[in-house]
């Protein structure tokens, strides 16, 4: 696949005897032989948030472009439902597979069996933890213990490193908010006054994250919170209809500080409602196909292919605004 195919819609090649039918997707090398278009099997995480719709629109559109068979399947944020179709497209056969997993362990054995199977895999902005790194041909994504440590620094200036943080944590056992958490508290060990009073899980989503934000709210010492830290930008945004339901000015009572960098966070921004956001960039679609086709061709592949990424605060979301893709 890594020649320039020349597509073609009919399945007809007129050869040295005569008409030859071709039963295959219809694109053709220049050389003029047959070439099988490549099919990739894709496992997304589900369409919890906003950066989800960003990143799933982001690798369709990829591989309608390139001409790539690919067969995606939403996960709805379940573990099972993904090991269900990694081990469907193992049984169709495809060039390769490539997966965002929702948490970090179980996949060993499915891994295995594509490994078995010979198909390899590409992991696309989540990490698996297993005990055979050759499990997975390359992983491809943010870091996110570094989006933590951003995070962290970005409350220690807004608070001058007095903070009495309440965290709403991504979804339980997921590489991003076991990294983010991690990144977070290693800076905050730098700052005495700067601890965590709360936390617990929002699933990266929106109304969870508004949820859990109320419940923070209702808790004995909640008017100690001086600072949000929310895994995600679509949490900080319900946690902020949460706090103006409540009577308290978010980005003002309280100063909020969340990752992502998605359109509605820059919006907040605008808005005084929300401090900072730590970019995650989820258009993974144009580097993760580039991968693919060349682990598909048989090339070598780094193993670890890290995003780049910036920090964007409240001053200048209105001009950051109109350019945001997300
Ligand atoms: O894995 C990336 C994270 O997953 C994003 O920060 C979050 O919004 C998404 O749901």
């Amino acid at each position: 696949m890594n020649k320039r195919t020349i597509f073609c819609r009919s399945i007809c090649l007129v050869g040295l005897s005569g008409l030859i039918a071709v039963a295959v997707s219809g694109s053709f090398a220049e050389d003029n032989k047959p070439s099988k278009k490549l099919v990739v099997g894709f496992s997304q995480v589900g369409a919890e948030s906003g950066w989800r719709t960003a990143n799933t629109e982001s690798i369709k559109s990829e591989a309608a472009k390139r001409g790539i068979d690919l067969r995606f399947s939403d996960a709805q944020q379940k573990e099972e439902n993904q090991i269900k179709a990694i081990r469907s497209f193992i049984a169709e056969g495809v060039d390769v597979i490539a997966f965002s997993p929702v948490v970090e362990t179980g996949f060993e054995p499915v891994l295995r069996e594509a490994k078995k199977a010979g198909i390899p895999v590409v992991l696309s902005d989540r990490a698996v933890k297993v005990s055979d790194d050759s499990l997975y041909k390359c992983f491809l994504g943010s870091d996110f213990i570094e989006e933590g440590r951003r995070a962290a620094n970005e409350v220690a200036k807004l608070t001058g490193g007095k903070a009495n943080v309440a965290e709403l944590v991504g979804t339980v056992g997921s590489a991003p908010a076991i990294d983010r958490k991690k990144g977070f508290e290693e800076v905050m060990a730098k700052y005495p006054d700067m601890k965590i009073i709360m936390s617990q899980s929002g699933d990266f989503t929106r109304a969870k994250g508004k949820e859990v934000m109320e419940a923070f709210l209702k808790a004995p010492n909640a008017k100690d919170i001086n600072v949000l830290f929310a895994h995600n930008d679509d949490m900080a945004l319900g946690a902020i209809q949460a706090m103006e339901e409540a009577g308290i000015k978010p980005g003002t009572d309280i100063k909020i500080v969340s990752i992502d960098g998605v359109r509605g966070a820059f919006e907040a921004m605008k808005e005084g409602k929300l401090n900072v956001t730590v970019e995650c960039n989820p258009l993974l679609g144009p580097q993760l196909f580039d991968l693919i086709e060349a682990v598909a061709a048989g090339k070598e592949v780094p193993k670890r292919v890290v995003t780049q990424e910036g920090v964007y605060e409240q001053s200048q979301a209105a001009a950051e605004l109109p350019k945001r893709q997300y």
